[in-house]
């Protein structure tokens, strides 16, 4: 594919972007969101452009209660269109009731790291890897596509550095039973761009880099700084929340994932073309944030909307 450029570095021409807002984004959230608000937050993302926007989680709702009502969510989205809503699913039980809710996609997930495979699905890695094969088997028999997400691929909650090789090997284990992309996750944010690139050429060395994602959060606000880096790298699919919404419960001081907006704005000046109008993009992030009551952690946004304010003024 012809290449954009940044300086010496060559860049992808085109990002494809997996909106995680409404789960990643609403999945920490101290109170209950309403299915009303999660429908109107993804019809509003979808009019942005978006095209892969994640749904949902079916996960036990005793560890999870903010992703209880995934499946009145889907209930409400358009089916058979062009775009698609993946939802997670850790086990059998969650793949039937994904199922039974009409998803076309789900994502499993996984760790690099022992400590937060424990803590955040109550499993060994080797133990999610054996619960995940037949859910990837059974969803594919179903015609369900299958993408894999490994977490704490720059560091860990509980354990510190994690070995890039570990990251490759979990990468290849997921790859190999059948996820078509693994989505690579700086679940705490932690990451910097040597490292980042560091890792993402561990991985792509077992599953080719195309089929390779990038999953930052902004907790030490490196994340753009790493998406570009990697970027460079060959990724060409990058997870990011509308308002820098995000986190997860068993990742307790890591904050959002990187901004769509941002991502947006960055990938807009560099000539890498994502189909997402940020405009558009700017009213989804007003609306949700209206509604939960604070500003955006997107830079972008919040300029945006100042300009906005004052030009009303
Ligand atoms: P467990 O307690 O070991 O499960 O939890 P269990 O099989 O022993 O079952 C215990 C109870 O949960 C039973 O109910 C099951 O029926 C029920 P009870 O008999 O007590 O009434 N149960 C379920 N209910 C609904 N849906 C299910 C399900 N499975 C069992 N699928 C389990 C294991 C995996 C279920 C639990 O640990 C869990 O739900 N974890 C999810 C945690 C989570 O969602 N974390 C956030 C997403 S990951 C993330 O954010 C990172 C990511 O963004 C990438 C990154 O940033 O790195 C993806
Ligand atoms: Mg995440």
């Amino acid at each position: 594919m012809a290449q954009a450029t940044s300086g010496q570095m060559a860049l992808p021409r085109r990002v494809r972007i997996v909106e995680v807002g409404p789960r990643d984004g609403l999945q920490n959230e101290p109170t209950a969101v309403s299915v009303d608000v999660k429908v109107e937050l993804i019809e509003r993302l979808v009019a942005a452009g978006l095209t892969v926007v994640e749904a949902g989680a079916f996960v036990s709702p005793k560890w999870v209660p903010q992703m209880a009502a995934s499946a009145e969510v889907l209930a409400r989205l358009p089916k058979g269109g062009d775009v698609r809503f993946p939802v997670l699913v850790p086990n059998d039980k969650g793949l039937d009731q994904a199922l039974g809710a009409g998803a076309t996609e789900i994502a499993v997930f996984g760790a690099a790291s022992e400590g937060f495979s424990r803590k955040n699905i109550n499993c060994t890695i080797a133990e999610s890897l054996d619960r995940f094969r037949p859910v990837v088997e059974r969803a594919t028999a179903a015609g369900v596509l299958v993408r894999g997400y490994v977490s704490c691929v720059l560091g860990c909650p509980y354990e510190g550095e994690v070995a890039p090789e570990k990251v490759a090997e979990v990468a290849g284990e997921l790859a190999a039973m059948g996820c078509y992309e693994i989505s690579l996750g700086d679940t705490i944010g932690v990451g910097t761009p040597g490292k980042a690139v560091a890792m993402v050429e561990a991985v792509a060395r077992k599953v080719p880099v195309e089929r390779l994602a990038a999953h930052f959060h902004d907790t030490y606000g490196q994340a753009l700084a790493n998406l570009l880096a990697v970027m460079g790298a060959g990724i060409s699919v990058v997870d990011s929340a509308v308002g820098g919404l995000g986190g997860c419960p068993y990742a307790k001081g890591a904050t959002g994932n990187v901004a769509t907006e941002d991502v947006v704005y960055m990938l807009n000046g560099l000539g890498v073309e994502s189909g997402v109008d940020l405009g558009r993009l700017v009213e989804a992030t007003q609306f949700i944030c209206g509604v939960l009551g604070r500003p955006p952690a997107s830079r972008v946004a919040r300029t945006l909307l100042a300009h906005q304010a004052a030009a009303a003024a």
